[in-house]
């Protein structure tokens, strides 16, 4: 029998490292300190502080990151938030949770990121916030969009796809100071996965971070003191446990993965049917994303192979039901194109030699490009 080659691995960490987090999570059963123990504060730390930023919190999820950042801003219902339609629901979903007006914005036809250039056409009197996503992994340019944007509008970075991705074709972590708040996702599938789910905010400014601790904690940041409208969304103890463990590795499996796309960029790029998606080095390389005609038709050549892909974002916001009953209509030509012919490829960092070759090749040859 072939052997199947997984999309991702959801676990990707070596027995030592799996023992030390099966231990860790036993002394925390014994030790009891389920909620906010002192491993949440440790990862905030650590997190922030490997991604260059002042502050971080921890919370339950991608989803509740973006929503809870999206609270400390008290926003009213007529102010305009500014999101890319080729991205996860969750981006979208955010703006509707938190009662604001959501405006959706084109992606680049390069890149599938949030086109800067149109976003000026989408700004009015009542944005107060845009959303870049870093699909895919690649950081959005925050110079340029800040530059467009101007100091009033916030910048809230969805980063649930770029754990500590550099910034252009840069080769390490700077401080970034165009960006106000940026949201993280521990989604277990994620470059930085958790045993379940999981979230984090980094900011720079002070005041927020205590408004999204207490945000985050039901209002309250001392027990019974409630002062803020907030969620129960707290990151877990035993979560943060796998975090911090894991937390070591990031950057090596972050270089593999840019290995494995550089290899696919190599072999790919000279066949005629396929568009890559123009990526800089700095990105984490979260999803391979390539564009094809007749997806559905490669997708079943390459599952009889016994190679596993899936599709990133099979929708592109405007076009769902719900949201665009909640939208002023608007057409989105390249979100709409993208969701239609994208197709994500096999990446994880340990996806074998042989395992890249044999998608290569089965691509070639559906393509009979050899
Ligand atoms: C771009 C993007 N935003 C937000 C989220 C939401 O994260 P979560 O699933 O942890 O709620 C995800 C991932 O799932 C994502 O890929």
């Amino acid at each position: 029998m072939k052997k199947k080659i997984n999309f991702t691995e959801v676990n990707p960490v070596s027995q030592k490292i799996r023992r030390k987090i099966y231990f860790e999570i036993l002394k925390i059963i014994k030790k009891k300190n389920f909620i906010l123990g002192d491993e949440v504060k440790k990862f905030e730390k650590r997190f922030s502080n490997l991604s260059k930023t002042k502050f971080g919190i921890g919370c339950a999820s991608g989803t509740d990151a973006l929503t809870l950042a999206l609270m400390s801003l008290d926003l009213g219902k007529n102010d305009e938030i500014i999101v890319p339609g080729l991205t996860y629901i969750s981006t979208g979903l955010s703006v509707l949770l938190n009662n604001n007006k959501l405006v959706l914005t084109d992606v680049d036809n390069e890149t599938g990121l949030i086109d800067i250039d149109k976003i000026k056409k989408k700004i009015t009197k009542r944005t107060k916030v845009v959303i870049p996503v870093n699909l895919y992994g690649q950081r959005v340019d925050a110079k340029k969009l800040r530059k467009i944007i101007g100091k009033k509008i916030s910048i809230v970075e969805d980063s649930a796809q770029s754990h500590f991705a550099f910034q252009g074709n840069e080769k390490k972590i700077r401080p970034n100071k165009h960006v106000d708040i940026s949201c993280y996702s521990f989604y277990p599938a994620k470059n930085l996965g958790a045993f379940g789910d999981g979230g984090l905010i980094t900011v720079n400014n002070e005041h927020s971070y205590k408004k999204l601790l207490a945000l985050r904690n039901l209002g309250s940041v001392k027990k019974n003191k409630h002062f803020l409208k907030g969620l129960n969304s707290r990151l877990d103890t035993l979560q943060a446990v796998v975090l911090n463990s894991k937390l070591n590795s990031i950057f090596d499996y972050n270089s593999r993965r840019r290995n494995i796309a550089n290899y696919y960029d190599k072999h790919l790029s000279n066949i005629k049917g396929i568009k890559l998606t123009k990526t800089n080095a700095g990105s984490s390389r979260h999803l391979y994303v390539i564009r094809v005609q007749n997806r559905d038709k490669l997708i079943k050549y390459l599952s009889k192979k016994k190679i596993s892909c899936q599709i990133h974002y099979p929708y592109s916001l405007n076009k769902l039901k719900f949201i665009s009953k909640n939208i002023k209509k608007v057409k989105l030509e390249v979100s709409e194109r993208w969701s239609k012919e994208c197709l994500s490829l096999p990446i994880h960092p340990n996806l074998s030699s042989n395992d890249k070759k044999k998608i290569v090749n089965s691509i070639k040859e559906y393509f009979k490009a050899f």
